[in-house]
């Protein structure tokens, strides 16, 4: 072979190799937009075949009890939440908690087998809480988990506290460029090691009250109106990586790379993920946020807050959670229909945006 072939023959064998990006193996693309925009998702053949056993959904503790029968509030003794469903569902009930939260301490993870009408165990007034929450989540936010639902187990997958957590960052001193960098350059998992802001759950996934996403302007020219900051455009963007991560697709899934603001442009996925965020921050702000005194220390975060959630903790890399399996249809006690117990329940959020006001 002539040198000068051979080093052609280099040339394209590195340029295959460089192509290749950094992930080997078939992939195969899926169409979201219209032909021509550039929509696709990218997946690897090969991750759609296996699953992961995280998102694998357990059996029922035993088969699911035929309806009727004495109403809970009338067996027991201290039923705050549970007394609309039969005593029969109300034992399955508390087998499927007890295996979703604590397989291996069983039931007096959360009672005193003395007396388990008693709420002396944090764990029992948490779970109670967590009842109401879960039950708001099938009621009130099916904007954004449709008839699919979530059990305790799309949170916790057998574990008392979910892996998946987020709590408010630690203080540095504030006096020194060191101590306080306003989240800036301390890389975590949770924003794909990107260098930018790890507060955006902090400021955007807190509470009702917590900071618009939307930075864009309307104006094409540099306006007074327009008061975004550079850095709040960063939190923006550190929030979207987390998404994208969290349910394992890229931007396109939402966004039209031709104008990441505009909602006519934008795919219907978008608008669900526009009520995710505002039911994440009514399960923070509401419910965990709310059992602050409830909890020891030692279940509370750097700066004395309990942990949280983020879109992780029930997505686990895939666009739907435990792919999309409804667990809840065999748990009717977290779904009620008849009124909610929870009269403290989020208002109805309000209807998505379709452009911007
Ligand atoms: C993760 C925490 C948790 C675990 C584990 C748990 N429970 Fe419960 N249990 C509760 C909560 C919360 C209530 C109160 C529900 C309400 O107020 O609606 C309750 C109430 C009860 C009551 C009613 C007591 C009364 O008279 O008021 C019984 C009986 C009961 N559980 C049995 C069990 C059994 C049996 C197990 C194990 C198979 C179990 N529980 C596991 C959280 C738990
Ligand atoms: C949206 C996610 C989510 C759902 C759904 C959920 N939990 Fe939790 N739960 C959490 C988080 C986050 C914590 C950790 C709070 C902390 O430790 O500060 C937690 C903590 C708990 C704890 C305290 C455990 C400990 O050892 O301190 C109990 C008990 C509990 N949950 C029970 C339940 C039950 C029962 C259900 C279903 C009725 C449920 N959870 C549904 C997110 C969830
Ligand atoms: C699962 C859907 C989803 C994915 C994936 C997603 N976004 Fe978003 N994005 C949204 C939603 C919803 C909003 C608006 C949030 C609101 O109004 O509260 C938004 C807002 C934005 C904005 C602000 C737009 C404005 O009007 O100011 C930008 C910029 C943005 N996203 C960029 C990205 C980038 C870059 C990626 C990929 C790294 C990405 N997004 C991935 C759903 C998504
Ligand atoms: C309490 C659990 C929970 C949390 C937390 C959660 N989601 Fe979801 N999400 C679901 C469920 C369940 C579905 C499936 C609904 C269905 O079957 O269409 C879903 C579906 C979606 C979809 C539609 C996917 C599709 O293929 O149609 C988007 C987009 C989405 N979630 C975005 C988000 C974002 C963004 C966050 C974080 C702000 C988030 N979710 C947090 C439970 C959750």
């Amino acid at each position: 072979m002539k040198p000068n072939l051979m080093l052609r023959l280099g040339a394209v064998l590195v340029g295959a190799a460089l192509l290749s990006a950094c992930q080997l193996g078939t992939k195969s693309a899926k169409q979201y937009g219209y032909r021509g925009t550039g929509m696709d998702q990218i997946t690897l053949a090969a991750a759609n075949k296996k699953i992961d056993p995280i998102n694998v959904v357990p059996p029922p503790p035993y088969d699911p009890p035929k309806p009727g029968g004495k109403p809970a509030r009338e067996a027991y003794q201290n039923v705050q939440v549970l007394g609309d469903i039969s005593e029969d569902e109300f034992s399955y009930t508390m087998a499927a908690i007890t295996q979703w939260i604590a397989p291996e301490q069983g039931c007096n993870y959360c009672h005193n087998p003395a007396n388990m009408a008693s709420d002396e165990l944090y764990t029992k007034k948490v779970a109670r809480r967590m009842l109401q929450m879960t039950r708001n989540i099938n009621t009130n936010w099916t904007q954004h988990v449709k008839q699919t639902g979530v059990t305790c187990y799309t949170c916790h997958r057998g574990q008392a506290v979910p892996t998946e957590n987020w709590a408010l960052p630690a203080k540095g001193n504030p006096d020194t460029i060191l101590g306080n960098r306003h989240g800036q350059n301390a890389p975590v998992i949770a924003t794909a090691y990107s260098s930018l802001p790890n507060t955006a759950f902090a400021k955007y996934l807190l509470n009702a009250d917590s900071a618009p996403i939307r930075v864009q302007s309307t104006y094409s020219h540099p306006s007074r109106l327009d008061k975004t900051s550079v850095m709040a455009t960063e939190g923006t963007y550190s929030l979207m990586m987390h998404t994208s991560t969290a349910l394992g697709v890229n931007c396109t899934f939402c966004h039209n790379a031709g104008s990441f603001q505009a909602w006519n442009m934008s795919t219907p996925k978008r608008v669900g993920a526009w009520y995710g965020y505002r039911m994440v921050r009514n399960i923070n702000g509401e419910y965990i946020g709310s059992l602050a005194s409830v909890f020891p220390k030692h279940r509370l975060g750097p700066m004395g807050d309990p942990l949280k959630v983020n879109c992780t903790t029930c997505h686990r890399g895939i666009n739907k959670p435990l792919g999309g399996v409804s667990m809840v249809k065999d748990y009717p006690a977290l779904r009620p229909t008849a009124p909610m117990v929870t009269a403290a329940a989020a208002p109805a959020p309000a209807a998505a945006p379709t452009k911007m006001p």
